[in-house]
């Protein structure tokens, strides 16, 4: 059921038709939404009763003195109050001078009071890509697929593009013969990424692409950092490469780097690498408080960046761990962050809250593949309404104090706003 409402004040704006046309039911609010664009879901019910009343002619006076004279023109009763079960208790009112339910009680009431609403703005939406013509379902992540740079990536950012979302985030999967302990592929400028980057920006002048700094999918180890012969992950000299990847990035056209790696230091040396470079116009997102998390296996997958051996938990940050996100958040905003971004995303809206509430910087929250594989999956078995569920998890990590959000369901739920059927 699409529980709509048309506000009538808004619609009173429009020039025609005017609002007592609306009010006698003379023209259905449904013709003033624009379809394609319909954000705020808002539609009057239809009047059920014999309108319009047919006019009688009178003038003002004639009407006033009819009142006067004590003939009053019908209206409706109230209605008699609706019946009880029987077997309710007659209790006596309980003495409350607040009861929030008076401001829930109709969908008009709760649509005037919603304190956060979630748009397709809101929204980056995280694309694979490999080097194939053809797009490659990924097992783990049922609706994603590797898409091939030329064609099947071109295609699904139209789509976005389409329902209002600009803004895309590219991850590659790069034919392991690229892989080398030292990730030397990530700045090759035409390696997979910059070439879609300049590709997408032909195409598409004013799509905002965020791209991913991380050593990760170029490296032989599967690790965000060189690994020395000891397996300990170094970290200036891997900060050398992330900042020849950001500029390499940036030259291909790329608007927003995040560095997703993890290394100390990495958001000051990349903001010198790319001013350095007379970049100085492209942001940076800075992953700043991402934890070593066991809800990014199926993006491993997807992309095959697995660690050969051992975990992320050197350079990741520690479930357990919450003031820890604060010295991260203060690092970043020292060194030039532009965005702070938190991951994963559900299991941490204490972490979104907390940057939130001490930064003033735009926060973004990362709805991670776990994430959306659990809802997807729940979806399918009939456990849970994916579509529902979906739009909740977007909307509580929009609450909790993010204002963009990556995620894999960025599309879907972008056209569930527009009112679109998938
Ligand atoms: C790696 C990177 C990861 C993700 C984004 N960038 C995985 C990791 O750190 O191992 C995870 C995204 C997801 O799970 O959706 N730099």
């Amino acid at each position: 059921m699409a529980a709509t409402f048309v506000n009538l004040f808004a619609i009173k704006s429009f020039n025609s038709p005017r609002l007592a046309d609306l009010q006698t039911g003379s023209v259905h609010p449904r013709s003033l939404i624009n379809h394609n664009r319909r954000v705020l879901v808002v539609k009057a019910s239809e009047s059920k009763n014999e309108w319009p009343i047919k006019k009688t002619q009178m003038s003002d006076a004639e009407c006033e003195a009819a009142v006067v004279a004590g003939n009053a023109p019908f209206a409706p009763p109230v209605p008699p109050l609706p019946a009880s079960p029987s077997g309710t208790p007659v209790v006596s009112p309980l003495p409350l001078s607040r009861r929030p339910r008076r401001n829930r009680r109709s969908p008009v009431f709760r649509a005037a009071f919603q304190e956060t609403s979630l748009t397709p703005a809101n929204f980056v939406y995280p694309l694979f890509i490999h080097e194939g013509e053809e797009d490659t379902p990924i097992g783990a992540m049922p609706g994603c697929y590797r898409l091939g740079w030329r064609h099947g990536l071109v295609e699904e950012v139209a789509r976005a593009r389409d329902v209002g979302v600009n803004s895309i985030v590219l991850f590659p999967k790069v034919p392991d013969a690229l892989k080398s302990p030292t990730g030397d592929e990530a700045y090759n400028d035409n390696g997979l990424v910059p070439r879609t980057i300049r590709l997408l920006k032909d195409k598409y002048p004013d799509l905002i692409i965020y791209t991913d700094v991380a050593l990760d999918p170029y490296s032989s180890d599967g690790h965000d950092g060189i690994v020395r012969e000891d397996g300990v992950i170094m970290n200036d000299e891997t900060v050398h490469q992330l900042c020849k990847q950001a500029v390499s990035q940036a030259r291909a056209g790329a608007d927003v780097v995040s560095p997703s790696d993890m290394m100390d230091g990495r958001i000051g040396a990349i903001r010198s690498a790319l001013d350095a470079e007379g970049f100085s116009h492209v942001s940076i997102m800075s992953y700043t408080a991402k934890y070593a998390s066991s809800f990014y296996g199926p993006f491993r997958e997807a992309l095959d960046s697995n660690p050969r051996f051992g975990d992320k938990k050197t350079y990741q940050m520690n479930p357990g761990n919450y003031r820890e996100a604060l010295i991260e958040t203060r690092e970043d905003e020292s060194e030039g962050a532009d965005i702070l971004l938190v991951k994963p995303g559900l299991p941490y809206l204490d972490i979104i809250r907390l940057l939130r509430d001490n930064s003033s910087l735009p926060i973004a929250a990362y709805q991670v593949s776990g994430e959306y594989s659990m809802i997807k999956a729940g979806g399918v078995l009939k456990m849970i309404d994916e579509e529902k569920v979906m739009l909740e998890s977007l909307m509580c990590l929009h609450r909790a104090g993010a204002d963009i959000i990556l995620t894999y369901f960025a599309l879907q739920a972008a056209r569930s706003l527009c009112g679109e059927k998938r």
